[in-house]
């Protein structure tokens, strides 16, 4: 029997001075217990209590490069040794943002931050002073980041979603006690994949309207793909209509391309946001996009702001990142690609092997296994129809079985993953299933 008595000790004691025991809402919910790491290398993560896993939850996204890369590593200590931050300029800075203008299909320039949500906070700000209104479209089941402007209740059933502009069922429900109601006044949420929903409101309301952000893939919800023409029909309105393209990249930038979802989709939206795998694990984040557009924080009339903005290190560490997934022609991306390509593969042998209904969706090297009486899912609706429970089991096994998965469903494979990795994992998914079924 597998113990985690470490971890539950380390947890009971947190939890007199660091608030809800862990750093960040989200890690409480993992069974039997959110697990203290002791040190993590390649693909591999062990815990304090001595158990080693395959590590699919990767920090929620950023170790794409897997866990203390020699190269990432290296660029770091060098960067150190030169100072950590400046709060001065340093050519650094200026190395990162002209690789990231060559590198990201809409990026003219770009704005560094520390975390997806403050590049999500800095690009509504430009979409607003940019157009002049105020309005932001932002679509079910998307997630966002956590500032009061844009964070609803996620990912649930209860988002209301948006008749009309200033209709009946115009409101949200924020995300959390103690943000304000009206944070969220100028949110107007709509159905995902949903052209019609969309051209009415933008041919209606776009008067109104700065902006439409949106995952490109829809990761947080299910990883469901665009339907084909849907990104080109929210690329075309928005161009026809004035209203400013947002694409949040936080999860598919540096991972579904290089360029993210927008290289790999051909679209090309007016700005972006970017976070996660940029640094590699370091804290780094970025908005790119049009000239006209970014031109707005260089002459003053968009503040963006932030004391660790642009540190020796983070920049650094974007770098090295870059270098490694560009290597040898983007080999790792490619390698990455087919190892989810062969785990999503396996997983969905595994499912019709063992009689238990469920659904793989994934798209490059991140995907979403959930337990779901459907052939498919292909929406919000759909995926709200997932057995979690049951899935929270399925992640609680394979820990057992040596194998950390994020207990939502959402899996990320690295390059530092193996086949050898890939096939331990679908031995261990075997004997779960079966123990399920
Ligand atoms: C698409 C998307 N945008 C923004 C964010 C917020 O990023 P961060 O957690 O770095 O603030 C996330 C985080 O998961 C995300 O998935």
């Amino acid at each position: 029997m597998t113990s985690y008595s470490e971890s539950q000790r380390l947890l009971a004691e947190a939890s007199s001075c660091l608030a809800g025991g862990v750093a960040s809402s989200l890690r409480a919910a993992m069974k039997p217990v959110p697990l203290y790491a002791a040190s993590a290398s390649g693909s591999r993560i062990r815990d304090v209590d001595g158990n080693e896993y395959i590590d699919y939850l990767l920090a929620y996204g950023p170790s794409v490069l897997g866990h203390a890369h020699p190269g990432l590593i290296e660029r770091i200590h060098r960067a150190m040794q030169h100072g950590i931050t400046f709060g001065l300029q340093h050519e650094g800075e200026l190395a990162l943002a002209k690789r990231l203008t060559e590198i990201l299909p809409c990026a003219d320039q770009v704005a560094f931050s520390g975390s997806g949500t403050e590049a999500v906070m800095l690009a509504l700000r430009l979409a607003r002073a940019y157009t002049g209104k105020r309005r932001i479209v932002r679509f079910h089941g998307h997630y966002h980041g956590w500032s009061d402007g844009i964070f609803t209740s996620f990912p649930s059933a209860d988002m209301r979603v948006s008749g009309a502009v200033g209709g009946a069922a115009d409101t949200i429900l924020p995300g959390t006690a103690g943000q304000s109601e009206s944070s969220l006044e100028d949110i107007i949420l709509l159905p995902w994949n949903d052209e019609q929903a969309i051209e009415s409101l933008l041919r209606d309301s776009h008067a109104d309207i700065a902006a439409v952000i949106t995952e490109p893939v829809m990761c947080n919800s299910g990883c469901i793909a665009p339907k084909p023409g849907y990104l080109e029909k929210l690329r075309e309105l928005t161009a026809e209509l004035g209203v400013v393209l947002i694409f949040d990249e936080v999860i598919t930038g540096f991972r579904l391309a290089l360029g993210g979802a927008q290289q790999r989709f051909g679209i090309t939206p007016d700005l972006m946001t970017m976070g996660k795998a940029l640094g590699g694990g370091i804290a780094l984040s970025a908005v790119g996009g049009k000239r006209d557009i970014m031109k707005l924080i260089e002459d003053g009339t968009v503040s963006h702001l932030g004391t660790l903005n642009g540190s020796g290190v983070a920049m650094a560490a974007g770098l090295a990142t870059i270098d490694e997934l560009e290597r040898n022609d983007g080999e790792a991306l490619a390698r990455m690609e087919r190892l989810a390509d062969s785990l999503t593969g396996g997983l969905r042998t595994l499912l019709e092997q063992h009689g238990i209904q469920g659904v793989v969706n994934g798209i490059g090297p991140v995907f979403h296994f959930m337990f779901v009486p459907l052939a498919e899912v292909t929406d919000f609706d759909a995926f709200s129809k997932r057995d979690s429970a049951r899935y929270a089991t399925f992640a609680e096994l394979m820990l057992q079985e040596g194998v950390l998965v994020r207990p939502s469903g959402l899996w990320y494979v690295s390059a530092a993953h193996t086949e050898q990795d890939i096939a331990a994992t679908l031995a261990a998914a075997d004997r779960v299933l079966a123990r399920l079924a």
